[in-house]
C-alpha cells in the first residue's frame, strides 16, 4: 500500500474497544461515550481484517484501545494474530496501560508478542492517580513485573506534562535504565475534549532535551521500532531514549501506518478527519469492496498532522486519542 506522496504504508495500529479503565485526563473527558458494542467488530472480524492488511503489504500490526486488554477475549485474538507472526507479519505488538498485565502478560509472550509499550506517566501513587484519575499504580507495576518476567521486552510511554510529571523525567530514565527498559517521552496532542486547558500542561521535548543534555550525554541512535519517535542512548546508563515530538518537529514525512478503530474505520491520519468505512464492506465478504475503500484512503491520506496548541482553540480533531489508540 502506498500513498499519494509515496510513502509505503507496512504499520497498522489496530483498536480492539476505545473503552478504558483509566481516565486520564489529557486523553479522555471524565464522563465519555464509547461506542454502542453491536457496531463494534467482533474479534473474528478483527483477525479477518488483519488477514486482508497482511496480504496487502502490512508487516506491523499494533493492538490498541482504548485499553486492548479490556475487551472480553481480547486473548483470543492476540493467539490468533500471534500466527501470522513470521508467516507475513513481522511483529504482533501492543500499546496498553498496563492494569491488565498480572493477568495477560504470559498470554501474550506465549502468543508470539516480543514487546510491548506501557503507558507510565509516574512512578508516583498519587500523583498517577491524579493523572489517571482512577489509576492504582502499584497494580501496574505488578503488571509490569509480570510482563518482564513472561520476557517481554518493555518501553514505557510517558507524556510530558508541564507541572505535573515533568520532574519526573529524569529519575524516570533512571529507574528505566535499572529495569533494563527504554523509555519514550510523548508531547501531548491536541486531540478531542478533555477538561483540562492543554495549554497549560503543555510541554515541548526541545526543552526537555536541552535540559537533560546538560545531565546525561545523549548519542543520537539509528534504531528503529516503525513508529513515530527518534531515539537517543544515554552513555553510562544503557537506556534508549525516544521522543515523539508532533509539535515541536514533525515526522509525517516517514510516516508509514494507518490507524483503524474497533468500528472498522480507518483513518489516514492521527490529526484529521479523513477516512473510510471497512465494516460494511468486510460483512460483505467482498475483497473487493476491502480493496476499494483501502485504496481511496491512501489516496486521501493528508501529508501531515497540523497540531497547535494554543490557548483558547478547540483541539486539532473531535476524536478523542482512545477511539484509535493514536
Ligand atoms: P513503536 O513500535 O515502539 O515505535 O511504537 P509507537 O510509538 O508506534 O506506538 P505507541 O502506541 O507506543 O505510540 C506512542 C505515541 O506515538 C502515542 O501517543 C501515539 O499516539 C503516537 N503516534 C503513533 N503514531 C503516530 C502518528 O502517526 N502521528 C502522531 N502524531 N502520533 C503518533
Ligand atoms: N497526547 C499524547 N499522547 C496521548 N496518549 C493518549 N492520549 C494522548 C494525547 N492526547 C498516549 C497514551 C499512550 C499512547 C497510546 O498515547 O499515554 O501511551
Ligand atoms: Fe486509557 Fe490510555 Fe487513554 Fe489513559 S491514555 S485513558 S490508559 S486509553
Amino acid at each position: 500500500m502506498i500513498d499519494s506522496f509515496g510513502r509505503k504504508i507496512t504499520y497498522v495500529r489496530l483498536s480492539v474497544t476505545d473503552r478504558c479503565d483509566l481516565r486520564c485526563r489529557y486523553c479522555m473527558a471524565e464522563k465519555m461515550t464509547f461506542l454502542p458494542r453491536s457496531e463494534v467488530l467482533t474479534l473474528e472480524e478483527l483477525a479477518q481484517l488483519a488477514d486482508l492488511l497482511i496480504g496487502r503489504g502490512v508487516r506491523k500490526i499494533r493492538l490498541t484501545g482504548g485499553e486492548p486488554l479490556v475487551r472480553k477475549g481480547v486473548e483470543h485474538l492476540v493467539a490468533d494474530l500471534g500466527t501470522r507472526v513470521g508467516m507475513g507479519l513481522d511483529e504482533l505488538t501492543m500499546t496498553t496501560n498496563g492494569t491488565q498485565l498480572p493477568r495477560y502478560a504470559r498470554l501474550l509472550s506465549d502468543a508470539g508478542i516480543r514487546r510491548i509499550n506501557v503507558s507510565l506517566d509516574s512512578r508516583d501513587p498519587e500523583r498517577f492517580r491524579y493523572i489517571t484519575r482512577r489509576g492504582d499504580l502499584d497494580q501496574v507495576l505488578r503488571g509490569i513485573d509480570a510482563a518482564a518476567e513472561a520476557g517481554l521486552k518493555i518501553k514505557i510511554n510517558m507524556v510530558a506534562l508541564k507541572n505535573i510529571n515533568e520532574h519526573e523525567i529524569e529519575p524516570m530514565l533512571v529507574w528505566c535504565s535499572e529495569q533494563g527498559f527504554d523509555l519514550t517521552l510523548i508531547e501531548t496532542m491536541p486531540l478531542g475534549n478533555v477538561e483540562e486547558d492543554r495549554t497549560t500542561h503543555y510541554l515541548p521535548l526541545s526543552d526537555v532535551k536541552t535540559r537533560l543534555d546538560r545531565e546525561f550525554t545523549l548519542v543520537p541512535s539509528f534504531a528503529r521500532t516503525g513508529g513515530p519517535a527518534r531515539y537517543w542512548e544515554i552513555d553510562g546508563l544503557g537506556v534508549r531514549l525516544g521522543m515523539i515530538t508532533p509539535l515541536t518537529n514533525n515526522f509525517c514525512d516517514g510516516c508509514n501506518r494507518i490507524r483503524i478503530s474497533a468500528t472498522g474505520t480507518v483513518y489516514g491520519c492521527l490529526g484529521h478527519d479523513q477516512k473510510v468505512e471497512l465494516r460494511e464492506a468486510l460483512r460483505s465478504g467482498s475483497q473487493d469492496l476491502v480493496d476499494e475503500a483501502l485504496d481511496k484512503l491512501l489516496k486521501g491520506k493528508p501529508r501531515k498532522h497540523e497540531f497547535a496548541i494554543r490557548a483558547g482553540e478547540a483541539p486539532a480533531v473531535a476524536r478523542h486519542m482512545s477511539v484509535t489508540g493514536g
